[in-house]
């Protein structure tokens, strides 16, 4: 429907524009159709998502203050999440599209992050037909039909760019992807005039992980043992953490031009410089777990209740074993503990 009425109104508007060669009474019907045809596409574009500002309109302000309020214990991702989005939507003319990685441990915000920023972004938020998420066991999981995902993806992403260059992608649990498929979509992640006859220049891309977890629960638990401060902790305390085991990239993980990898679902991306930041999630604690639950709670239309929100959060796991210091699941559970505990209070 959308591509027919496009057309329709935009011939009669195009037929307006050519107004000026008609006789006066020509003029007056064709002037009235175009009028009565811009009425209609104005029409047609209020109530029907379509890519331009009227739909897509990036809320600078709205993503700050959403990070520094919704966002609990994630200082390091606000920062890094607000200038990458920020600096890529002020710059009229990208040379490439904006490449996020977020990694971390599971339920601390990497999914409620990306939805924050789509959000900002389109009027419709994630509900934005130009919203796009993947994820990589649920939609291809079959090895012997990689040859198929490949070209299907590549299509996929293709028809979306098409349709609207500002479209957003999110590619989920990119650590349990098939090796190879990411090859796949490396051409639209970097730098061209036009790819294939598609101009790849405005999209986002974010790929969520949940490597490197382990490693910045260690840097916090140092922090911790040394009695420092959680908010202490920055960016280059993390970058030792990017050596580790399980995490490949060595050296400036952020804002990178010369990390090393040695394998990993990002190798091929990090080696031609494909991601422009990498996003370290940081394990949360009790005290954030608490924040999550009381949001949850009036999210979901109750009042908030900080007894039963300590009560849910209390029995949940924490580690290490004896001091118990960061959730071993974040966030995530906490709304169907809420669920059960409420029938059960
Ligand atoms: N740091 C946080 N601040 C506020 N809310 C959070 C945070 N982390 C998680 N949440 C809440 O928990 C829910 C689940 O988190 P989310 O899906 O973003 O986790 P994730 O990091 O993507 O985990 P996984 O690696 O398991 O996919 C979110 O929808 C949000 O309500
Ligand atoms: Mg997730």
């Amino acid at each position: 429907m959308r591509p027919t009425y496009k057309t329709l109104f935009g011939y009669i508007l195009i037929s307006s524009v050519l107004v000026k060669a008609f006789e006066p009474i020509t003029t007056t019907i064709v002037a009235g159709a175009g009028a009565a045809a811009a009425a209609g596409w104005n029409m047609y574009s209020y109530f029907y998502e379509s890519c331009d500002s009227q739909w897509i309109d990036f809320n600078s302000t709205g993503l700050e203050v959403d990070l520094n309020r919704k966002l609990f214990g994630q200082h390091i991702v606000s920062r890094v999440v607000l200038k990458a989005i920020t600096g890529f939507m002020k710059n009229k003319n990208p040379k490439k599209p904006l490449v996020l990685s977020l990694h971390g441990g599971t339920g601390t915000g990497k999914n409620f992050v990306s939805q924050l920023i789509a959000k900002n972004l389109y009027k419709k938020g994630t509900d934005s037909g130009f919203f796009h998420q993947f994820v990589a066991t649920a939609h291809f999981p079959h090895q012997s039909q990689i040859e198929n995902y490949k070209s299907q993806l590549q299509h996929w992403i293709k028809g979306n760019i098409t349709n609207c260059p500002q479209s957003m992608f999110i590619f989920d649990e990119m650590d349990k992807m098939q090796p190879g498929l990411i090859d796949s979509i490396k051409p639209y992640l970097d730098y061209y005039e036009k790819l294939d006859g598609v101009f790849n220049r405005q999209a986002i891309f974010i790929f969520l992980s949940n490597s490197g977890g382990e490693n910045y629960m260690q840097v916090a638990l140092d922090f911790w043992r040394a009695g420092k401060d959680r908010e202490e902790i920055e960016l280059k305390d993390l970058e030792t953490a990017f050596s580790l085991p399980g995490f490949n990239i060595k050296k400036n993980p952020i804002e990178f031009e010369q990390c090393n990898t040695e394998g990993g679902f990002w190798h091929s991306l990090i080696d031609k410089n494909l991601v422009d930041f990498f996003v370290p999630f940081l394990p949360l604690e009790y005290k954030h777990l608490v924040q999550c639950g009381m949001a949850e709670m009036d999210a979901l239309g109750l009042v908030p209740n900080h007894t039963l929100v300590d009560q849910v959060v209390r029995v949940m796991t924490y580690f290490p074993k004896i001091e118990k210091i960061f959730s071993v699941t974040g966030c995530k559970t906490i709304r169907n503990y809420l669920y059960y505990y409420r029938k059960n209070v």
